[in-house]
């Protein structure tokens, strides 16, 4: 419903319309736009979007119902740096955050938000970040005047009227979530296909939990269900109610039936800071010698974990669908991706193959989709692109938008109002040297030192220079919306509302050799390790101590349909487990940094673990 002043809103929330109507009296949209979340208004928007030439419609006969859009070359990722935590004081923000006095920025954000919608349709669109009506879902509206960001959120998230009637049935507190790409147009003006502004701000306000976001249309800085609510905002509600809102993947791991016919069902969450493999890890697709094996997937990113009545930890994906990393995805790396973003998705940055005469041939492409690029493209930023181009022809953080419920892997309990019970979890990152495949750490604070002390190489998704490890605490570094020292307190009190604490692992795919190359082949063979991890969390492997934590006996992995001699392979294992104490002292004196930033909020606990491993080493 477009209006050019709210006719009759499809919601009775008083304080909701009242805010929509003060919102567009500052931000003066030319007409507002009630979303209803229905397929006929998402083509609408569609088409739109194509006629803007924002979109570019795929060819439906190898791409059904799928859209191409390419971003302004200086809005390509989240900006870290523009990302700000206004808490009331400086303190809960942490020295891990861009802090601004609340009252300063409401200001700076009232002069940039006056008139900045001008020439555009303010669209006001209800979200659930969880499935409708579960007690662990949580309500979002944005207003925005993108129409990418409505397309991408109906996929990302359940959105339109059903929301607005939970937000009427149960008068559910709403997160509000203001957005614009900060560029107005005059009257007559000509539109871009990606217009945005050189100023950002991404700017959360914890206490009086609101999202406002500016000048930017990319990802996480325009899709505010995504990093700004169910991380950074959910964060503080997840603080103050006692539940766990983390940068997580959730996956099910089940075994062939037995001679009952019962199957084994485990789930585990794991944190990989961004462009990690987690999508690739969350849709893991079983090895030969892995026959009845399953690997389902709940989420790619998120999961909000809630201890039941019981004290067991419950996980929900607040997520509908995959904004993941195209670069890299592939047939052989991710076949479940691939099937999942077949249809009915949006891709950002990608390229566009040509036919012949050189023009867009309705198909896309990106580094790593085939082992062989095509003779030419149309790039990331609509140039001509040959193999011989010395930029990649897909921005690295080019991205896909696909509907999770599509995915081949998807859990039968995905969208489970309760979530699934979560037995484990798994801290894992980009780590060249020092860190073996796997351990297992020894109780629950050591697991939340190895958490807390993870690092890894930098990559595109957060807008810094890759190739550089940084100190990126349960993944949490750009997420955690308050002090991160208070965050690893949280995560120590949790323990006492669970009568089954969770065990903790560590893992590291990417270890090489003295010549650069990986010692580990990773993707699916990364099932070997999640299955001594299974075996584990039951209890039938032993484990071999080792000063960082238990390890596993090389005899306790299954090897079985790997082609390659056992003496040669046994080699390679110790070579991956290797605790070289000479490099962990270095490592724990790297983690003294982090420490020393967050010291008067960080829990003695941290400090004990690590005067532990010390003594260890
Ligand atoms: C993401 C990220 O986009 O972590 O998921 O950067
Ligand atoms: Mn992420």
């Amino acid at each position: 419903m477009t209006t050019k002043r709210a006719a009759t809103p499809p919601t009775t929330n008083k304080h909701l319309i009242r805010w929509v109507e003060k919102m567009a009296d500052l931000t003066q949209p030319s007409a507002i736009h009630w979303i209803d979340g229905s397929q006929a208004e998402y083509e609408r928007l569609c088409d739109q979007l194509v006629a803007a030439g924002t979109f570019f419609p795929l060819d439906d006969k190898k791409w059904p119902g799928c859209f191409y859009a390419r971003s302004a070359p200086n809005d390509v990722a989240r900006v870290e740096d523009r990302t700000f935590i206004c808490s009331l004081s400086r303190d809960n923000a942490g020295p891990t955050n861009n802090w601004v006095e609340p009252h300063e920025m409401h200001r700076k954000l009232k002069q940039i938000f006056r008139g900045c919608m001008r020439g555009r349709t303010m669209y006001v669109m209800p979200f659930s970040m969880g499935p409708i009506g579960s007690p662990m879902s949580q309500i979002g509206v944005q207003l925005t005047d993108s129409a990418y960001a409505v397309v991408n959120t109906r996929i990302m998230a359940r959105i339109g009227k059903q929301v607005f009637a939970e937000i009427d049935k149960d008068k559910k507190r709403v997160v509000p979530c203001m957005h614009s790409v900060g560029a107005p147009l005059a009257p007559g003006q000509k539109d871009v296909p990606w217009p945005c502004n050189d100023e950002k701000y991404i700017v959360h306000f914890p206490e009086t939990r609101e999202i406002w976001s500016y000048g930017s249309g990319y990802g996480g800085n325009a899709l505010l269900g995504k990093k700004c609510f169910a991380l950074r905002i959910a964060s503080n509600i997840a603080r103050d109610e006692g539940w766990m809102a983390e940068h997580m993947l959730i996956l099910g791991v089940e075994s062939p039936p037995n001679a009952a016919g019962n199957t084994e069902k485990t789930y585990i969450a794991a944190a990989f800071p961004s462009a990690c493999g987690k999508t690739n890890f969350a849709m893991l697709i079983p090895p030969a010698g892995f026959e009845g094996w399953k690997v389902t997937t709940v989420g790619d990113d998120i999961a909000w974990i809630k201890p039941d009545a019981h004290g067991q930890l419950q996980a929900i994906n607040p997520e509908a669908g995959f904004f993941g990393v195209a670069p890299g995805t592939s047939k052989r790396t991710n076949p479940n991706a691939m099937i999942t973003l077949s249809r009915n998705s949006i891709f950002t940055n990608v390229a566009l193959t040509v036919g012949t005469d050189g023009k867009p041939d309705g198909g896309i492409w990106w580094e790593g989709m085939t082992d062989t690029p095509p003779a030419q493209l149309i790039d990331w930023r609509g140039k001509h692109w040959t193999p011989a181009s010395k930029t990649p022809a897909a921005h690295p953080n080019g991205r896909f938008t696909a509907p999770a419920a599509q995915c081949p892997s998807i859990d039968r309990d995905w969208e489970k109002p309760h979530g699934v019970p979560i037995s484990a979890f798994l801290f894992g990152g980009r780590r060249p040297t020092t860190i073996p495949l796997i351990y297992q750490a020894f109780n629950w604070s050591s697991g939340i030192y190895t958490g807390a002390t993870m690092g890894s190489e930098t990559t595109a998704a957060s807008g810094a220079p890759a190739g550089k490890v940084r100190r990126d605490p349960m993944a949490m570094l750009p997420f955690c919306g308050y002090h991160m020292g208070d965050y690893f307190r949280h995560w120590i009190k949790m323990q006492r509302s669970l009568s089954v604490t969770p065990r903790i692992f560590h893992v590291n795919w990417f270890r090489k050799d003295e010549n650069g190359r990986f010692l580990w082949p990773g993707y699916s063979e990364n099932m070997r390790v999640l299955k001594w991890i299974v075996d584990r969390i039951h209890g039938r492997v032993r484990t071999k101590e080792t000063p960082i934590g238990w390890t596993p006996y090389f005899e306790d992995i299954e090897w079985t349909g790997l082609d390659i001699p056992k003496a040669e392979l046994r080699a390679t294992f110790e070579q991956l487990q290797r605790v070289d104490t000479a490099a962990w002292k270095r490592e724990v004196m790297d983690h003294e940094e982090l420490f020393i930033a967050l010291h008067d909020h960080l829990p003695a606990e941290m400090i004990y673990e690590r005067e532990l491993l010390i003594c260890r080493l």
